[in-house]
């Protein structure tokens, strides 16, 4: 396999939706799915294009309930483009005679191609070529660009061209009851002699979202006069041309457009922009150059070099790139300029309806060692929804700031009350919304940018309010236990999802939940250290603006100290109160009897049983303590809160919780190869590559035709990057413990950390550093026990050998 290009050579429609998602190409700002020109929604495709932070609202009655979602809308296809030779059909590949099929997403540059030759019921042989590209610097630009070629015939090709307004929200089966109908076509019209134009309006949120295109047909340099015909309908534009074609002679046919919206910056009216694009247009050829060096640029910064074993056949690395190449396409340095998050599934698809969850944690760490500006945009994302996060503390009779567990436009929880068992067609009550840990997650994102990055401004300015804003809200929610001399909390869910409250009980929610009080207490500690980060007149305004007095630092203080955790068989600790008395599943049975039970909750309830009664998570729970905080931070943690630590404790929990999961979640693996990456390397390596399999293989059987898992994507790259390769940011230092697994001889990256740019070249033998930056200051660096000063231009050599901290695990 060339691990420079994700490639399919044959055609199966049955798989479309799959590729689709997994082959769109997008620029941060907006994305289109990977699906054929030709193409349009029915039961094997789904062309799809969403804007970052392009969403709406609808309400659906269900169950006697008006229940308002809001969704990530599908903007007008602006890819339509139908062909059709001499007197044929129009051109379908699925009733044509395939001879030669050929899909393949150049990641390097960045552009979808599709090649197919085919021939026709009457024998006539054309050979197409498509290319597509979603402009990474010109942000508003996309391209397609068809060329043609008769193999052994002369004639006429009819081409129709289109915008087409007519589309609804509707990629996600188990969501079709609900209302998915988001916009309103304003205007269609004829731009100059070869221009379409198409406005539309979200419905609710009222986002004018203007499109116009630009087709024309080209012989070589030569353009082709051409006949055009508009059609005008009120929700859609078409224009419909002639060419004539010779036998082995190529005609390439050039789709552009441009894509605005009334949220743009810098502009006068939607409209007016994306019809004065037209006006200045570039070849194809010049926009896929201009593209590919931007790509190329990003690539310079976000590839990884990897020396795999001989035996590997390079669908690692491709697996890897194409990972971070969908990282790119949702998050790109289009998003510094936009009041835009990261959707949980990226800009490819539906499925969670384009809302940002916790999952930016897994998504997080890439960024902020290769470009923590992005990273930074996002949390600005948090940041402007502070208010949101307020009122929604205020409204549960809590103080600070509580964030959401789905967010989207505006940081109004959107979460859905009721959720659909496809297994069963029932809907049951969904109380995801009690995932309070995400507000932590928040927190610890800012604080890792704030660390790797070295953005003291950032902190002061924004990220220091919310990291207070956080801690005040887990120590309003902490209540005093008199009788156990411990502060409690009550009534929240973990990530694992299973559980969302006690069998016996009628209302939802745990208690003293050990992620979510080991999170509340990391966040308070963070609060509490934040004036040794902040200039002293920085702090003394934020306490003044959020009213803190000294007696409200003291109880976070208390409340730091006295968090209750539960533990059972000595030193496991328990997910929550009461886990360990929960039944234990039948394992086994399930799986003999369903095969594939990674959605265990669905099949528990369509049998009337509910998760809530097992010792069965969907994903990892407990281990996230393992997997976001080293031994020695841990460690700190547990003694603060007045509980023994014992590095031995680790693995006794890894396998107490290992064989008590089903992985339903993608992001289950990821963290699951971390916490064993330096005990158990090979089983590690093979959660590692089954975690790489999840969205290219579909392990969760038609998920990601709904979307791309971005946190299984963006978390096996840092896999790679910081769990294997051992780099930890922590305290303002880097510190490097490299761990290769036997499969992974080599790694080469380059980073940023606190401005500075470092290449490492790691090995099982040693590990080397070179700081590339010229122009920056002197860095504080450990590897292993090592300590040492990396000044600019300098290298620096560690050898495994002089090393105890190198010291291989068993
Ligand atoms: C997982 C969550 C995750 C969400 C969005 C769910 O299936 O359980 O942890 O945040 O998907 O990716």
């Amino acid at each position: 396999m060339h691990d420079w290009e994700w490639s399919y050579h044959d055609y199966r429609p049955e798989q479309e939706r799959l590729r689709e998602a997994l082959c769109t190409v997008g620029n941060g700002y907006f994305a289109s799915r990977g699906a054929a020109p030709e193409s349009v929604a029915d039961a094997h495709h789904y062309p799809g294009t969403y804007l970052a932070g392009g969403y709406d609202r609808a309400k659906t009655e269900i169950q006697g309930r008006v229940v308002e979602n809001e969704d990530l809308v599908n903007l007008p296809n602006w890819l339509p483009l139908q062909l059709r030779f001499a007197d044929g059909d129009w051109f379908n590949p699925d009733q044509v005679e395939l001879l030669d099929y050929r899909q393949r997403l150049d990641l390097r540059n960045a552009v979808l191609e599709r090649e197919i030759r085919f021939r026709e019921p009457g024998g006539r042989e054309t050979q197409l070529r498509q290319r597509r590209l979603v402009h990474i610097e010109h942000q508003h630009l996309a391209g397609l660009e068809t060329e043609l070629t008769p193999c052994n015939w002369s004639g006429s090709v009819e081409v129709l061209s289109a915008l087409d307004g007519r589309v609804t929200n509707d990629g996600v089966e188990r969501y079709r009851g609900l209302e998915g109908d988001h916009l309103e076509c304003l205007e269609t019209q004829a731009v100059d002699v070869d221009g379409l134009y198409l406005k539309a309006r979200t419905r609710q949120s009222r986002l004018e979202i203007a499109m116009s295109a630009r087709t024309r047909a080209y012989r070589g340099e030569q353009p082709i006069d051409l006949d055009a015909r508009v059609e005008t309908e009120a929700d859609q534009i078409k224009q419909r041309f002639q060419l004539h074609l010779d036998a082995g002679q190529t005609v390439s046919i050039e789709k552009l457009i441009a894509l605005y919206t009334s949220r743009d910056a810098a502009i006068s009216e939607s409209g007016l922009e994306a019809r004065s694009a037209l006006t200045s247009l570039p070849r194809f050829a010049a926009l896929r150059e201009s593209n590919a060096l931007i790509w190329q640029q990003l690539w310079r910064r976000f590839d990884l070099e990897l020396g795999l074993r001989d035996d590997d056949d390079g669908r690692t690395a491709a697996i890897l790139r194409l990972h971070l190449f969908h990282l790119l396409v949702t998050a790109s340095p289009r998003v510094m300029d936009l009041d835009a998050g990261v959707p949980a599934r990226g800009l490819h698809g539906e499925a969670y309806r384009g809302h940002i969850f916790w999952d930016e944690l897994f998504i997080f760490p890439t960024l902020n060692l290769r470009l923590p500006e992005i990273t930074r945009s996002l949390l600005m994302y948090r940041y402007r929804r502070l208010g949101a996060a307020r009122q929604a503390a205020r409204e549960a009779g809590l103080r600070g700031a509580m964030y959401p567990w789905q967010s989207g436009s505006n940081g109004r929880e959107e979460s859905q009350t009721l959720h659909l068992n496809p297994r069963s067609g029932h809907w049951t009550p969904d109380e995801s919304r009690l995932q309070r840990h995400v507000s932590s997650a928040i927190a610890y994102n800012l604080w890792q940018y704030y660390e790797t990055s070295g953005d003291q401004e950032f902190l002061s300015f924004y990220g220091a309010e919310m990291l207070l804003e956080i801690a005040r809200f887990w120590a309003s929610i902490a209540t005093y236990n008199q009788a156990l001399e411990r502060y409690e909390i009550h009534g929240v869910i973990g990530p694992d999802e299973f559980h969302t409250g006690y069998p016996d009980r009628e209302e939802p929610g745990l208690s003293n939940h050990a992620y979510t009080n080991v999170m509340a207490c990391w966040v308070l500690c963070r609060a509490l250290d934040l004036p040794e980060h902040l200039p002293n007149e920085r702090w003394d305004e934020l306490r003044e603006q959020l009213g803190i007095q000294r007696d409200e630092l003291e109880q976070w203080d208390r409340i730091s100290r006295k968090l209750r955790l539960c533990f059972h068989d000595q030193d496991v600790i328990s997910q929550f109160e009461g886990f360990e008395q929960l039944d234990e599943l039948d394992w086994q049975g399930y799986r003999e009897r369903y095969g594939d039970i990674q959605r265990l909750d669905r099949i528990l309830e369509a049998e009337g049983d509910s998760p809530n009664r097992y010792q069965a998570t969907k994903q990892a729970d407990v281990l996230m303590l393992f997997y976001l905080f080293s031994t020695e931070e841990l460690e700190r943690l547990l003694t603060r809160l007045g509980y023994p630590f014992h590095p031995e404790m680790i693995p006794r929990n890894v396998d107490y919780y290992g064989s008590r999961t089903s992985h339903g979640s993608t992001l289950s693996r990821v963290v699951d190869a971390w916490v064993l990456a330096r005990r158990d390397r090979q089983r590690s390596w093979s959660l590692f590559t089954e975690a790489l399999e999840s969205d290219v293989a579909d392990i969760q059987g038609g998920t990601t035709s709904e979307g791309i898992h971005l946190g299984a994507m963006a978390g096996t790259v840092d896999l790679i990057q910081r769990c294997y390769a051992g780099i930890e940011v922590r305290d303002q230092r880097l510190w490097l413990n490299p761990a290769l697994p036997e499969e992974l001889q080599r790694l080469r990256i380059r980073l940023r950390f606190r401005g500075q740019t470092l290449e490492l070249d790691i090995s099982h033998e040693r590990v080397r550093v070179r700081a590339i930056s010229p122009e920056t200051e002197t860095i504080r660096l450990w590897v292993g026990s090592e300590a040492c000063a990396l000044r600019a231009g300098e290298t620096h050599e560690f050898e495994r050998k002089d090393n105890p901290a190198f010291v291989e695990a068993p």
